[in-house]
């Protein structure tokens, strides 16, 4: 077996998050090993690695967090002695019209990765356990403060719930069994290689289509938008330097009302594409069960202790994306077909 010094799981690595950091992490760090371990859901795809998947440091494995016995079997099998665990059932939508799938990979799921690091621990002596979470753990802000690392748990929708609950899980595993955790919890990402269920390439691929660009209530609740390649040295910078049972938020400092993110797009693409105002397609909808009305994260814990601070200002950011998803039609092509379309109807048709 090759002498790696580092042996790390990245789960759910096929999909937004989790690509963008294995295209940063495995060029990065040739003297580690990367496994990515995912069940390929309709957000996962691994055609987002080609770039990677001949390099001697990443291996694939197709397996799902569900099932215990197979991640234990994986883990031995490659002496992995680390993860970043980013798989989950991610969308809030979804997670409004099915919870239980969320419970299952996200709380159950989790469970099941941490009693794998307990066992490859007592093996070798040695195991660090990240679990990439989200701000929606906190609930919703009024119209000022922000989210720190002491803010109160209050998750509004079944996923944040979700979420909140396996970072109590982490969090036990740290106390009760001294397993070496840290867990981050971010605001809303953006770039390349997200799913187009989600708002901003939602917004894209509809005005670039000429179709409707559904806002949901009154289009005033307010995001706190972060690129996803600074998203993914925070984690990366956590993982290596986070101090053991310690929690990091991270977030952009950027916050935007849905509305005027939607307006900034169409302004974006009529000055690509000319042709017409594409914000004359903004309709405004139903809202969402439950909809968060403000997020902000107060990044400075790790602004201050491991030097941390984002690089990309929103306006490139969001030119950046747009011209992505541009450029990578048949990406795009792949994803919006079949099961997806299906879902997109049964969502906006009624709205
Ligand atoms: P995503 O939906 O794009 O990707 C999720 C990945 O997990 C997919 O590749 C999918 O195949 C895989 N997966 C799902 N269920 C699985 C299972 N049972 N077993 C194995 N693999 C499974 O999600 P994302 O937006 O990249 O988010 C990644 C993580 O970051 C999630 O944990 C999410 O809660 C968290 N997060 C996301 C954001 C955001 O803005 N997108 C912000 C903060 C935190
Ligand atoms: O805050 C971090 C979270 O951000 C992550 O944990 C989640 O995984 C991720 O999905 C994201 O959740 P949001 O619900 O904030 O993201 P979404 O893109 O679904 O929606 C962003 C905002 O836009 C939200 O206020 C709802 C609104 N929206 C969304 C869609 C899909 C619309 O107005 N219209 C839409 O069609």
């Amino acid at each position: 077996m090759t002498n790696y010094e580092r042996r790390t799981a990245i789960t759910g690595g096929a999909g937004f998050i989790g690509s963008n950091l294995l295209l940063y992490l495995v060029p990065s760090y040739p003297q580690w090993l990367f496994v990515n371990v995912d069940c390929l859901t309709y957000a996962g795809n691994l055609s987002n690695l080609r770039s990677i998947e001949n390099r001697d440091n990443y291996v694939f494995e197709k397996l799902d967090i569900r099932d215990r016995r197979a991640v234990q079997q994986c883990w031995e099998r490659h002496e992995i002695d680390g993860v970043i665990h980013l798989a989950a059932e991610s969308h809030v939508d979804r997670s409004i019209d099915g919870p239980l799938e969320f419970v299952q990979t996200n709380i159950v799921g989790t469970a099941n990765l941490l009693e794998a690091a307990l066992r490859q621990r007592e093996q070798l002596g040695r195991f660090r356990f990240h679990h990439v979470s989200t701000d929606e753990v906190y609930g919703s802000l009024g119209d000022s403060g922000s989210f720190t690392e002491s803010s109160q748990f209050r998750p509004n929708s079944p996923y944040a719930a979700s979420k909140a609950a396996a970072d109590h899980l982490v969090r036990a595993y740290h106390r009760t069994y001294g397993l070496d955790t840290v867990i981050t919890n971010c605001s809303n990402n953006y770039g390349p290689y997200q799913f187009p269920e989600k708002l901003i390439p939602l917004m894209i691929c509809n005005a670039r289509e000429g179709r409707p660009l559904p806002v949901y209530g009154d289009g005033l609740n307010i995001r706190d938008w972060l690129y996803v390649g600074d998203h993914c040295r925070a984690v990366d910078l956590v993982f290596r330097d986070g101090a053991a049972g310690e929690t990091y938020n991270i977030g952009g400092r950027n916050e935007v009302t849905n509305i005027d993110l939607v307006k900034l797009i169409c302004r974006i693409m009529d000055e690509k594409l000319g042709g017409g105002l594409r914000a004359e397609l903004i309709e405004f909808v139903t809202d969402r069960p439950g909809h968060d009305r403000r997020y902000a994260i107060d990044a400075s814990r790790i602004e201050r202790e491991l030097g941390w601070a984002p690089t990309v200002s929103f306006e490139d950011g969001i030119r950046a994306t747009v011209d992505w998803y541009f450029d990578n039609e048949p990406w795009l092509a792949e994803c919006t077909s079949g099961a997806y379309r299906e879902y997109y109807d049964k969502m906006y048709s009624n709205r």
